[in-house]
């Protein structure tokens, strides 16, 4: 039998997007979704949806869960660990390679834009997916999503009590809406095409570290600084004390990102995601402002680490 869509990641914040738009726009005998955990499969089947057990870390649940599968919608997992990811990312595309998938959507990043030159630590395993999908000889589009402004807070390490934000350079990102994220990988997934191909989604517009704190600031009457600094400093003025209890070594690893950034790599913007919304993305400023005008002490869960 077979099932034209399975979504995984639906329990996380990008993935739920996705749902969302599938349960307006697609019959539900069409899609299922899945997820790591078996305990969810109550919860999504008392809802009406169709339930497969995913575990990146355990093939046979995959090869299970992709029997019959066309359109499998891959979001990549949220480990900070390189080497697991990549072990894991291999389980997957190996696992779907067997089942005869027809089209994997893969939701890579969009450090670097649509070059693959980027040398932030992050955006390694994405080209690793990306290179492990196109040698697989399946059929695939690797959505390089743009960087997530609900995540602002992670990238100045800014909590609602902090009075200056400590960083290593001030670039600028395209930082992009992970609600509309999902409409539009959900678009784009239904439209089908972009085959064997890398696209990238972003808003149209990018913004500066100092931008980020002058809405803050605006918004919220606050008098935030940005102070740079050098690398070492950055990594000790952050992690001593850090209230999310994010330990140096997550902050040595964030050092490449700013790195990149600094260089524009996380900049570029593309017309793509406008055209599959069919209209203009809100703008990384916009999308500030309304989440601190909907929460004032607005906050970001900050422990990928853990
Ligand atoms: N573009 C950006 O700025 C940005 C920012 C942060 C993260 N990301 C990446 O984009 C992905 C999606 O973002 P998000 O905000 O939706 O992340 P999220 O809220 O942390 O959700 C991650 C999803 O990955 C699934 N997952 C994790 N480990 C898994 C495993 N071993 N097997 C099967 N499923 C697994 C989880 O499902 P279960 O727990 O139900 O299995 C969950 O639904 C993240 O995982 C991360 O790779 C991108």
């Amino acid at each position: 039998m077979t099932l034209k869509y399975l979504l995984t990641g639906v329990t996380g914040g990008l993935g739920k997007e996705v749902l969302s738009y599938f349960v307006t726009n697609v019959p539900a005998s069409e899609y299922a979704v899945a997820s790591s955990n078996e305990s969810n499969r109550q919860k999504y089947e008392d809802k009406g949806f169709a339930f497969r057990h995913v575990n990146y870390d355990d093939p046979q649940t995959l090869e299970k869960a992709f029997e019959g599968v066309e359109n499998l919608f891959f979001v990549s997992t949220n480990v900070f660990d390189n080497k697991r990811r990549a072990v894991q990312h291999q389980n997957f595309v190996d696992a779907a390679k067997k089942a005869n998938v027809k089209h994997v959507w893969y939701t890579s990043l969009a450090f670097g834009g649509l070059e693959s030159q980027s040398k932030v630590a992050i955006q390694q395993v994405h080209y690793e997916t990306e290179e492990m999908l196109q040698t697989s000889g399946l059929n695939f589009t690797s959505i390089r999503e743009g960087v997530y402004v609900d995540a602002f807070p992670l990238f100045l390490n800014w909590y609602p009590d902090t009075e200056t934000v400590y960083l290593p350079s001030n670039g600028s990102m395209a930082l992009t809406s992970r609600k509309e994220l999902g409409e539009a990988n959900a678009k784009l997934m239904i439209a089908g095409g972009y085959d064997k191909q890398i696209v990238l989604l972003t808003t149209q517009e990018s913004v500066t570290f100092s931008d980020m704190i002058d809405e803050i600031n605006n918004t919220t009457g606050r008098s935030i600084k940005l102070e740079l600094v050098s690398p070492e400093d950055y990594v000790r003025l952050n992690s001593t004390n850090d209230q999310g209890g994010k330990p140096a070594q997550f902050f040595e690893t964030l050092v490449s990102w700013y790195d990149g950034i600094a260089k524009g790599e996380a900049s570029t913007t593309h017309p793509l995601m406008k055209n599959v919304l069919g209209r203009e993305p809100i703008t990384p400023r916009q999308a500030i402002r309304s989440f601190l005008t909907e929460n004032p002490n607005y906050t970001w869960h900050q422990n990928y680490f853990n």
